[in-house]
């Protein structure tokens, strides 16, 4: 079986649906279940046998040796952190905890567990790092994307905490050899994101009527990822990434915040047309995010070269199946927007209006 952590996050949960679909192996979940990870999600596979959920926190090294050695997994695949930038700029304690300490928590736990292999399983074994590309801090408008040689400069503290994590996962495969991967993803969207992000963000607050907060000028630029191709270049450098190698997975999606926002105006508009007026007509630019990288974008052509991964969808393709998904889903947003969030949006939006 293989080893998920933060399974019942955005992306990793995605991860475990598209997994128990496709493969035969079984998935541990192990996850500590913050505000960000919800069960909800993994409903339709509360039954399969082939997936076992373990709450738990990954900075606990107790509970992770006890779950290594009753379930023995041939990899680890880490998704589990502390997510959104603008929260590591209200409370930074925390991204320190989950992504720094329980990142080494975890390869401490996981070098003793691999030690313990016999000589083939310890090859086949992989620990595979999911992190992102705010590591590598933030591009000029003319700048070639980020590639796998470009010098890390976080700016944020989640970013700074990814960096971190990122430095040991490669130390404890440099020092101990143990078999590491590090995959470093741009922005990902699509079924499931908590709506503290962008774009779920935008399509709840303009169905309720809301405001639409865009930060600063909007003229920010992200590289736009449907969280389904990530998945499936996780799943491309799990089964044949090369130790010790770091991968850029992006969607060739260069979009500034406001064209993502008038996109997702422009569907509702006709999936969903409000009595008078657009969408777009709620857009309200607010005060900027400190420190706010100007534009990230991925060059993801060794993931091409020596994987043959591609992006199946384009932004297109894959913010329409995203608005459909939130149109058609309003339980699942109902049940994760609890009186966490909304003392979360208060929080971050009352001081900038
Ligand atoms: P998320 O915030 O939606 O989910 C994080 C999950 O981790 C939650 O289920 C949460 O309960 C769990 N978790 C948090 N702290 C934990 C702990 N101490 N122990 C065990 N579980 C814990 O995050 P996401 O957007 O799904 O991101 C997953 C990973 O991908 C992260 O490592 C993130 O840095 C990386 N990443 C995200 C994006 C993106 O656009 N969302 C892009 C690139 C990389
Ligand atoms: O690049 C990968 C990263 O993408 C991941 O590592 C992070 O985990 C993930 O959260 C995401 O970070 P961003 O900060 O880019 O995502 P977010 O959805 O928070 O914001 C996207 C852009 O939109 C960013 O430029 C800030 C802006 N924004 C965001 C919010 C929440 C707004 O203008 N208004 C908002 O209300």
């Amino acid at each position: 079986m293989i080893l998920v952590t933060g399974g019942a996050g955005f992306i990793g949960a995605n991860f475990v649906l598209d997994w128990l679909t496709a493969a035969s192996e079984a998935v541990l979940n192990v996850d500590k279940l913050t505000y960000a990870g919800n069960l909800g999600t993994l409903k339709s596979v509360q039954s399969d046998p082939k997936h076992i959920f373990a709450r738990a926190d990954i900075c606990d090294r107790a509970a992770i040796d006890v779950l290594l050695s009753q379930h023995k997994p041939r990899a680890i695949l880490h998704f589990a952190a502390e997510s959104h930038v603008d929260r590591s700029i209200h409370g930074p304690a925390e991204f320190v905890q989950t992504n720094v300490v329980g990142t080494f928590t975890l390869l401490e736990a996981a070098l003793a567990y691999w030690k313990t292999l016999p000589g083939a399983d310890q090859m086949a074994f992989r620990f595979l790092h999911v992190s992102t590309d705010e590591v590598f801090g933030s591009l000029s408008a003319n700048d070639a994307p980020f590639s796998e040689t470009t010098p890390y400069a976080p700016n944020s503290p989640y970013s700074a905490t990814k960096a971190a994590s990122d430095h040991l996962v490669r130390a404890y495969g440099h020092t101990y050899g143990l078999p590491v991967v590090t995959t470093n993803c741009s922005n990902n969207y699509g079924p499931y994101q908590f709506p503290e992000k962008l774009i779920p963000l935008v399509i709840g607050n303009a169905l309720s009527g809301k405001p639409l907060p865009v930060y600063g000028d909007g003229q920010n630029i992200r590289d736009w990822l449907y969280v389904g191709d990530h998945c499936a270049a996780i799943r491309e450098v799990l089964a044949r990434g090369r130790p010790g190698e770091t991968y850029n997975v992006g969607g060739w999606n260069e979009k500034t915040n406001l064209d993502v926002v008038h996109a997702v105006c422009d569907l509702l508009d006709r999936l969903k047309a409000k009595a008078s007026g657009s969408y777009r007509d709620q857009i309200t630019f607010v005060a900027d995010r400190p420190g706010h990288d100007r534009r990230y974008a991925i060059d993801a052509r060794k993931l091409e070269r020596e994987l043959g991964w591609k992006p199946a969808e384009t932004f297109e393709t894959g913010i329409d199946k995203t608005v459909r998904w939130y149109l058609d889903n309003p339980a699942w947003v109902d049940e994760v927007a609890s009186g966490e969030y909304r003392k979360w949006v208060e929080a971050n939006y009352a001081q900038r209006v």
